[in-house]
């Protein structure tokens, strides 16, 4: 039976707030692409194809404008509406449909790994697993899924976000599964905060005797929920990103070194860019020093900034800013601008939930 896929990129995406009042958590770029096409391109490189994106009624449009049907990826996919976010088990129930009785391959969309899927594909068909999770040791297990495994490796016990964690070892949102995780979701419960968890359907299988598997993950995994986890997830692309590329016109007052990446019809004017750094299309910077580790998305204007370890979101405007700009992420079509009017003043439009730190 051909393997199947499922993302789920639904979810409110509270962590991320004010970016995702206005947009999907999954669309928000790492690197100028969407964080949830890295895994989409993960799950073509592991050879399956036949993709069910699981939507929420908010963003699930957003979704499936920006990604379309699979085509730019090799591959096929099926949108699926969860009317409500009722947790991730009940996610693969509305699902069913789509999964019908193959082995999927379930994969949280606002997660980033390094290692390839291919071998953790190949270990769960060749071994006829039940389940196969992928574990990372965390600082912080009180914000996963965590896991406890016997002196044999098999797990043997599963919590979501428990206040007393059993080991720091915590789930990646990476999951696969036999078409018996159907039959242990018809008999699950809410949890206390009232959804069907993935977590406990995984404990059923292993309470049934059925074959769990866990294996370590041995490179880098990113959940992409919050401002620096962000940061940081744009920090290790760039820095795994080879080459430079320079498509957009670039002055000779400015001066490039580093890895940099410009997208067709920018300009770039006497600047400074240090890479890694990449730029999208249709930008127009000029007298600015863009500093490592920063991506600027398509229609971007910045004029005299200085910035370093920055993402800027598409069609923002930065103007005149007397202070450098860092660690800072800045939304789709944000104003930062100097006033000449009121030079020794500062003069806020600010959205719900949105960050200030002035120095
Ligand atoms: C979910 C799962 C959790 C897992 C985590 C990985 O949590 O419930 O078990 O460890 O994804 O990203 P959430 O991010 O939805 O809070």
């Amino acid at each position: 039976m051909d393997m199947k896929a499922l993302i789920l990129s639904g979810g409110r995406g509270t962590r991320l707030r004010p970016l995702t009042y206005t947009g999907a958590k999954q669309l928000v770029p790492v690197v100028n692409k969407p964080i949830l096409w890295y895994g989409i391109e993960q799950i073509v490189a592991a050879g399956i194809t036949d993709i069910g994106i699981i939507v929420s009624p908010e963003t699930g449009e957003a979704i499936r404008q920006a990604t379309g049907d699979g085509t730019q990826f090799g591959a096929q996919i099926t949108y699926i509406l969860q009317s409500s976010p009722d947790g991730l088990a009940h996610a693969v129930k509305v699902a069913q449909p789509f999964l019908q009785d193959s082995p999927f391959l379930m994969y949280l969309g606002d997660n980033l790994i390094r290692d390839r899927l291919t071998s953790f594909v190949d270990q769960f068909v060749k071994q006829s697993l039940d389940a196969l999770i992928l574990l990372k040791q965390v600082p912080n297990p009180t914000a996963f899924g965590v896991a406890v495994l016997n002196d044999q490796g098999q797990v043997t016990q599963l919590l979501e976000k428990p206040q007393n964690p059993p080991s720091n070892l915590a789930l990646v949102g990476v999951y696969l599964f036999s078409p018996t995780i159907h039959t242990v979701i018809e008999s699950l419960k809410p949890s206390n905060r009232g959804e069907l968890e993935i977590t406990d359907a995984i404990q059923a299988l292993v309470n049934a005797d059925k074959a769990v598997m866990a294996q370590p993950l041995q490179g880098w995994w990113l959940d992409t929920g919050k401002k620096d986890d962000l940061l940081a997830a744009n920090q290790i692309i760039l820095d795994e990103t080879p080459g430079s590329e320079i498509a957009g016109h670039i002055d000779e007052a400015t001066q490039i070194s580093g890895r940099v990446r410009v997208g067709a019809n920018s300009q770039v004017i006497n600047s400074t860019i240090r890479g890694p750094v990449a730029i999208g299309q249709n930008c127009h910077i000029e007298n600015c020093f863009v500093g490592s580790y920063s991506s600027i998305a398509d229609g971007v204007r910045m004029v005299d900034v200085e910035m370093d370890h920055s993402v800027v979101l598409e069609g923002a405007v930065i103007e005149e800013l007397h202070q450098r700009i860092v660690d800072s992420l800045i939304g789709r079509r944000a104003r930062l601008v100097h006033s000449p009017k009121r030079p020794k003043a500062s003069r806020f439009m600010i959205g719900d939930d949105c960050v200030l730190e002035l120095t």
